[in-house]
């Protein structure tokens, strides 16, 4: 073992999500375990008793550990907060599309470095709660300015950057969404493309109908990007089955599935990604987890962190709705937070914890993942390592 390996021992539970390293199905779990980790990747794990010598070591001391979350979906250049629309949910008006609008405007308002600073904000607190790896799209700008300026910002926080200029018809084309999408798959898809891996729509009644949804997507893949939906949200809808037809990595929400939209998804690479945050802030009817699971489609949890509809950046938060409302086991959340989060990125380096993985890794103030979702609200994150180095 070369010199500069760093052994955490005496874990009371690991979870590797590597079926072929431990047990307990696809999460690999193995009992009194330990994780060496040799510059910023994982080069052994296995039992305690037996890790190699290396030079340090770090006793976990009973702690459980997990791989580092994966939030596959966030909306975080943003500014201002909408705290009044919250309040008027809460009080009994519906969620709509059109409060996007708010935050395009305060967006277009703020400066680079105060939404640069919101990012760095929003991503610490994600941090502190266990996540090392986040997406984040634009779609609060809507102009090409706009929307390459929140690209180039949020890559300076993160590789998975989404271009998201179809977030809704920018106001200043209310009267002709058509050169609106035409925009999109133009000027702003040739000044964006640079700073982004993803193409996504927001497919919903007020915001993109799926001829709309096809046609920006298909831009996108046509400059190189890789599609991703925020499909069914609202309500039923063509666009995860269209998802699915485009290999999109994942379709997001999924809260309004026909069993035609679960045989597409059960029948193809795209993932589910559910948001149940969305649901939470906007008191609306949890996506069925269970459904989705017993028909063999991959699912991933993520957070959907933005201001209007989801303002939660805390992934233990979406683990514990999902297993008390959305039909999920504690494992199966958790699995969902961290490989489900990778493959929704199409990544095999994050996400497991296994010789060659990249050293991203949660130690809880607790014996199991489980107590994630059995102790809701309490926070349970007490080490996380990002690259093989402490980070929080
Ligand atoms: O994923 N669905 C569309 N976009 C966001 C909401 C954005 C907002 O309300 O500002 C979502 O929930
Ligand atoms: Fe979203």
């Amino acid at each position: 073992m070369a010199t500069p390996a760093t052994a955490i021992v005496n874990i009371a539970s690991l979870v590797t999500n590597d079926p072929s390293l431990g047990d307990r199905s696809f999460l690999g779990l193995i009992q009194d375990a330990a994780v060496v980790v040799e510059g910023d990747h994982v080069v052994w794990v296995g039992e305690s008793s037996k890790a190699p010598a290396t030079d340090n070591r770090v006793d976990a001391a009973g702690r459980a550990v997990i791989p580092g979350f994966v939030d596959s979906h966030s909306h975080l250049v943003f500014a201002g907060d909408r705290t009044a629309e919250f309040n008027a949910r809460m009080s009994g008006q519906p969620y709509e599309a059109g409060g996007i609008r708010t935050t395009v405007a305060a967006t277009r308002a703020a400066s680079d470095e105060a939404l640069s600073a919101n990012v760095a904000h929003y991503l610490r607190e994600a941090l502190a709660q266990g996540t090392t790896t986040f997406e984040t799209k634009s779609g609060y700008g809507l102009t090409v300015e706009d929307e390459a300026r929140a690209l180039r910002i949020a890559a300076e926080h993160t590789d998975e950057v989404t271009y998201l200029g179809a977030h809704i018809v920018s106001p200043d084309y209310a009267d002709d969404p058509a050169a609106y999408v035409d925009l999109v798959t133009g000027e702003m898809l040739d000044a964006c493309a640079p700073y982004a891996r993803w193409v996504d729509v927001f497919c919903e009644k007020g915001a993109f109908d799926g001829d709309q949804a096809r046609a920006i997507l298909t831009a996108g893949r046509a400059k190189g990007l890789h599609p991703r939906v925020h499909a069914n949200q609202l309500s039923y809808g063509p666009g995860v089955q269209l998802a699915v037809e485009l290999d999109a990595a994942s379709a997001d929400h999924c809260t309004h599935l026909t069993d035609a939209d679960v045989d597409a998804l059960a029948s193809g690479n795209t993932v589910a990604t559910l948001l149940p945050g969305a649901e939470f802030s906007t008191r609306a009817e949890w996506p069925n987890a269970r459904r989705l699971l017993d028909a063999g489609v991959t699912v991933a949890l993520s957070t959907d962190c933005n201001p209007g509809s989801s303002f939660t950046s805390s992934v233990p938060f979406c683990i514990a709705l999902a297993v008390r409302d959305m039909g999920m086991t504690p494992d199966e959340a958790v699995w969902s937070a961290t490989a489900g989060g990778a493959a929704a990125l199409r990544r095999t380096d994050i996400g497991r914890l296994a010789p060659g993985t990249r050293a991203d890794l949660t130690l809880l103030n607790a014996p199991s993942h489980v107590h994630l979702a059995y102790r809701p609200g309490v926070p349970l994150v007490s080490e996380v390592w990002r690259r093989g180095v402490r980070v929080a």
